[in-house]
Formats: C-alpha cells, sequence, structure tokens
C-alpha cells in the first residue's frame, strides 16, 4: 500500500473523512502525539488499528470524542451509567485537551476497543484538525499513537511514515504536536481517582477540581498487577539503541555513544550530543523528547545516555516515558560508563 502524506485542508480532510468511513485507517495529528485512527465503533476498522501497529489485542484503545459532553456519549451508547458527578467536571477544566478518563464503557463500544474490560478510555483533543475531523466523521475515533508497537511514539507526519509506511493509506500532516507526550490517563472506576499514566495534565491541577490530588499507579504495581491497565507494559516508547538513564549530569563522552542532556552546557555541541531543553521551558522538552530519541536512535550508536529531569510540572511524564524506553542505568566509573540492566 501506498502511504501518503497530506497537508491537512479541507480536501484531504474530505479524504481522509472518507477513508475513516469506508473502515480504513488514517493517522491524525493531535495535540499530544500523532494517533492512528479508525472509526471506534466498527469492530473491524478497529482489528486493522492492531495489525498496523503489531499492537497485543490485550492493550486497550482510546476512543476520541466527537463532542466533549458526556451527556452525548452517553446517549449514543459509548458510556454507560453511573459517570461520576467529577467526570463532568474534569471535563469541563480540561477538554479540549490530553486528559483521557476511564468510565464505564457504554452498549455500542466493540470488545476491540477494550480488550473486553467493562471500562472505556474517552478524550476529547484540543487540535482543530482533529477536532473537525471528529465532526465531520460524528462518531468516536480509536486512536493509539500512530507507532508500531512498543516503539516511539511520533510527534510529527514523518515520525508516522517512518512508523508506518506501506502500512496505511493516508497521513494527515498538522504540523509538530504541541505537547509531545502523550494524554494523562486517569481512572474513575474506583471512589479514588486513580492516575494511570501521567500527562502534561498533572495530579496536582486535577486534584485543584477534585479537591484532593489523585495517586499515580506506580511503574512496579502495574508491572506486579498487570491491571487496571493492561496496556501500561513497563517497556515501551523505546528506541531500537538501548536507552541508559544516569543520575548526574553528563561529563564524560566517549566515542560510539549518543548524550542527551537536558539542558546544553554549550551552544555548538558535538553531533552526538543534543539538548532536551534549550531553553528554560521545561515544556518544551517534551515537545522535544521524541523526535531527539528518534535522531540519537538513528545515530547507529551502541547506546543512548540521557541524564537526570528536574523537578517540573511536565517531569513526572518525562520521567515515566524514559524509564519505561531505558534498558537500565548508567554510572561513570572514573574510566569508563559502566551499565546496569533493569530488573
Ligand atoms: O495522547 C494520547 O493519549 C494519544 C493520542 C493519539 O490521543 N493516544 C495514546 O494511545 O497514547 P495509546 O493507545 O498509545 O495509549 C492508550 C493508553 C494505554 O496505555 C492503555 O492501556 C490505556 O490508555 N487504556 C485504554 N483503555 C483503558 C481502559 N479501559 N482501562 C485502563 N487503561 C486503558
Ligand atoms: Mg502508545
Amino acid at each position: 500500500m501506498q502511504t501518503e502524506i497530506r497537508k491537512a485542508g479541507p480536501e484531504s480532510m474530505e479524504k481522509a473523512a472518507g477513508l475513516l468511513l469506508s473502515g480504513e485507517l488514517v493517522a491524525i495529528p493531535t495535540e499530544t502525539v500523532y494517533g492512528l485512527a479508525a472509526t471506534g465503533l466498527d469492530p473491524l476498522a478497529v482489528q486493522k488499528i492492531f495489525a498496523a501497529k503489531g499492537r497485543p489485542a490485550t492493550d486497550p484503545l482510546i476512543l476520541h470524542l466527537p463532542s466533549p459532553d458526556l451527556k452525548v456519549a452517553v446517549e449514543s451508547g459509548v458510556l454507560a451509567q453511573p459517570i461520576p458527578h467529577c467526570a463532568f467536571h474534569l471535563a469541563k477544566a480540561f477538554w479540549p485537551g490530553p486528559l483521557t478518563l476511564v468510565l464505564p464503557r457504554g452498549s455500542k463500544v466493540p470488545d476491540e476497543v477494550t480488550s473486553g474490560l467493562s471500562s472505556v478510555a474517552v478524550r476529547y483533543p484540543a487540535h482543530p484538525v482533529a477536532q473537525k475531523l471528529l465532526q465531520r466523521v460524528g462518531v468516536p475515533l480509536a486512536a493509539p499513537s500512530a507507532n508500531r508497537f512498543g516503539r516511539i511514539s511520533p510527534t510529527d507526519a514523518e515520525a508516522v511514515r517512518e512508523e508506518l509506511d506501506g502500512k496505511i493509506p493516508l497521513i494527515l500532516d498538522g504540523g509538530k504536536c504541541e505537547t509531545g507526550v502523550e494524554s494523562t490517563v486517569l481512572s474513575l472506576l474506583d471512589d479514588e481517582p486513580l492516575i494511570l499514566r501521567p500527562g502534561k495534565i498533572t495530579a496536582a491541577e486535577i486534584g485543584g477540581v477534585l479537591g484532593k490530588a489523585p495517586k499515580t499507579q506506580s511503574l512496579a504495581l502495574q508491572k506486579d498487577n498487570a491491571m487496571p491497565s493492561p496496556g501500561l507494559l513497563e517497556s515501551h516508547y523505546a528506541p531500537l539503541t538501548p536507552l541508559y538513564l544516569t543520575d548526574q549530569p553528563i561529563t564524560q563522552f566517549p566515542a560510539g555513544l549518543e548524550y542527551i542532556h537536558y539542558q546544553s552546557p554549550q551552544k555548538n555541541l558535538e553531533p552526538n550530543r543534543r539538548a532536551l531543553c534549550p531553553n528554560d521551558d521545561p515544556y518544551s522538552a517534551a515537545q522535544n523528547l521524541y523526535r531527539l530519541l528518534r535522531e540519537a536512535d538513528a545515530g547507529g550508536a551502541k547506546a543512548i545516555l540521557i541524564e537526570p529531569i528536574p523537578d517540573s510540572p511536565i517531569a513526572p511524564a518525562l520521567r515515566d516515558r524514559l524509564h519505561r524506553a531505558s534498558s537500565g542505568t548508567a554510572r561513570w566509573d572514573g574510566h569508563r560508563w559502566q551499565f546496569t540492566a533493569k530488573k
């Protein structure tokens, strides 16, 4: 199959809507990362997502809603009662935006979307192209990140092509993603809301609406219990080159490795050294993360080393993705880098 990249505009979006409504896949921009979209209530269309990504059927998908009104989602069978009150408050506060809510699943949602769970993850994205397309197709779009399973999420149209060339007919180019890391996933199934995946919307911000900051499900727990979010595998978001986290700023640069600084100590870095946050804005580190990992991955090095992420509102999301992407830790022993594999 020929994969076409087209700038998002009235014509290309009409073509995208036609493809989606006939059960085909289209990669679309969202404010977080690019999504691989199919109409979310059609089991056959949704199955194509799993085939194109090589994603196991046990990893449930997010439905992107055509309207931010949760009542509409209940009436159309996407969600089921009881929807907790706080869900309405959270949707009002953060939608459109990078917050995904896990809620009771409605009768119209096929098992393919939820991996058979009785819950479904929903969000209303902020990217104008995603919104217009959702409005045009009028049904929720199931869309995981538009990468092959376990690999780095794409934050521009070219990165989608690197991942899925030949597997999908169309990539809608809506520019570089503004957030750069995937949405915060918040489960509202229990009395105690729980963050299953940290993102740009922080526990503190959610707490400001709920009256109490939610807990974040720890990686260790996710590994042991395999629930409540079966898709949150620890090894994820990974480059092919092994990635190691250092516990201090990197000051030693033997050849054959790629180095990712947080902020660069100097202007003109060697080609194997990159800076995640060239200015003082921590959100730019999130915008740059996946692109830099892709570039470092293409460098042909034996390993990629990455410096610690300093505290900021977006730091939990960055540390979560880097931890999942990592093979272990690296430490300079005075002569060489020593690598310790992740347990
Ligand atoms: O920002 C995003 O969320 C992007 C854009 C494209 O919207 N999408 C995305 O989708 O990151 P994906 O499939 O890569 O990640 C969805 C996450 C998975 O970790 C999955 O386990 C979790 O959401 N999830 C989906 N349905 C769930 C459910 N019913 N219960 C718990 N976790 C669920
Ligand atoms: Mg993903």
